[in-house]
């Protein structure tokens, strides 16, 4: 089956003649003639413009966590723009909203909040820096913290050919207009590679502000830290005096109400928030240790927007954190999450496929390899044809999931049993499918 695109396609048509490429950021293009336009979602479901609906297990690349246009949401953010949204003040709602974040995340003394992740790290890599008064920092390779430019190196769209040796990995550039020179301040190194950050470390250690990962690799599949990964990395950054980065744009109130704080039992200098924080509405933050995060303002260390904290940001993530807080969403959300996990390794496994599953049943993935991945030079082993062509024949099903297993499976709170079920028998069927072709 082939969906209608009547409606979708005329859309598109005027989106390229005044989008560019038709599109509001580089990853959502798919084709002129192929890629969605999306008319409304509700619950863990959307619909195109021509109606056709999908199952969505992309979920805005992970903000959703209770699912599309929650009501409860929705109705916080409507009572509170009444009053108005931007002030270039403290509000009530954002003092309140700090308070809930600091009540569920671990470690959480001092934050600021900001509207997108690319800003939180953004902020979080000056802050460390002003810290310590070093300039350079460590990233791990195939992970992506945002689109400015000083960690647009070694993302997991750079060619794995172009990355060196993993002795002497070599930054790769996220494409042009990013300045060569700035590749001077950053290492990238293999994640889960004990050796290569404690090589760098000791190595550099009078350079380096800062350590700044994904604790699971939220761009590649969510391959998660090997045991004792984040410990060592914290361990390292204690001795040497550098601030420990988490950026949890990705894990923060999805994991677990703690992310990766909680989940995998590591406290960094400074976490970064975003995504889930808001249920799909744009809101973000960093913070962690007060003594770290007090180096901002005074004509110390710059820290603005005109926008953070206005109302629209402060109700919807005020409104998530309370649901959070006041009923075990995300330990649900892990249960049904592991029902899926285990149907479609079952599934795989009853195909003979070889397979590998991966990440944390809120974020999750699987890649389709005889050799284990444990980080994004792995990816060479894995079946990036078959893994797509199953993709297609679920979006075929009416199940919507990125054709490239770097990006995970999202799941949110109104993906229920019924519909987890479902999914596990297109994805049979899909498979199927795809093995006969
Ligand atoms: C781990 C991580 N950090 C930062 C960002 C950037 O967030 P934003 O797109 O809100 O700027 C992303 C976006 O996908 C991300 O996955």
């Amino acid at each position: 089956m082939s969906y209608s695109r009547e409606k979708s396609q005329p859309i598109f048509d005027r989106a390229l003649n005044v989008l560019v490429k038709g599109v509001s950021s580089n990853f959502r293009y798919l084709g002129d003639n192929e890629t969605p336009v999306i008319a409304k979602g509700k619950g863990a479901r959307v619909w195109d413009a021509d109606g056709n609906e999908f199952i969505d297990y992309r979920l805005g690349w992970g903000p959703i966590n209770l699912g599309h246009a929650d009501d409860r949401v929705n109705s916080a953010v409507a009572e509170a723009i009444r009053n108005g949204t931007t002030f270039a003040a403290t509000t009530p709602l954002e003092v309140e909203t700090a308070e809930l974040v600091k009540k569920l995340v671990p470690g959480m003394e001092k934050l600021r909040f900001t509207n997108t992740g690319t800003e939180a790290t953004m902020h979080a890599l000056r802050t460390a820096r002003g810290y310590t008064n070093k300039e350079k920092f460590i990233k791990f390779e195939g992970q992506y913290h945002g689109a400015h430019d000083y960690v647009l190196f070694s993302t997991a769209s750079s060619p794995i050919s172009s990355m060196g040796s993993r002795r002497s990995p070599i930054p790769i550039q996220a494409g042009s207009g990013i300045p060569d020179k700035i590749r001077d301040y950053v290492y990238c190194l293999p994640f889960n590679d004990f050796d290569a950050v404690e090589k760098c470390v000791k190595d550099h250690h009078g350079e380096i502000a800062t350590i700044m990962v994904e604790p699971c690799l939220g761009n590649i599949a969510g391959i998660e830290p090997k045991d004792g990964f984040l410990a060592h990395l914290r361990k390292l950054c204690e001795e040497y005096n550098i601030v420990l980065i988490f950026d949890e744009v990705k894990t923060g109130f999805r994991l677990s109400n703690g992310g990766a704080r909680e989940t995998y039992g590591v406290i960094p200098h400074i976490s970064t928030y975003a995504k889930s924080l808001g249920n799909g509405f744009p809101v973000a933050a960093f913070g962690g240790s007060a003594e770290v995060m007090d180096v901002l303002g005074g004509g110390s260390v710059t820290h603005a927007g005109t926008f953070g904290a206005n109302a629209v940001s402060m109700a919807a993530a005020k409104a998530v954190l309370t649901i959070l807080d006041e009923s075990p969403v995300l330990e649900n959300l892990a249960e049904r999450g592991m029902r899926l996990k285990d149907g479609l390794d079952k599934v795989l496994k009853n195909a003979g496929l070889a397979h590998q599953m991966s990440g944390h049943p809120n974020l999750q993935g699987f890649l389709l390899t005889e050799k284990p991945v444990q980080e994004v030079r792995d990816l060479v082993h894995h079946d990036g044809d078959m893994y797509e062509t199953i993709m297609s024949n679920m979006y075929e099903r009416g199940v919507w999931m990125e054709d490239d297993a770097r990006e995970p499976w999202f799941i949110c709170e109104a993906h229920t049993d019924e519909i987890i079920d479902e999914t596990l028998n297109k994805f049979e069927d899909a498979v199927k499918s795809a093995i006969d072709r």
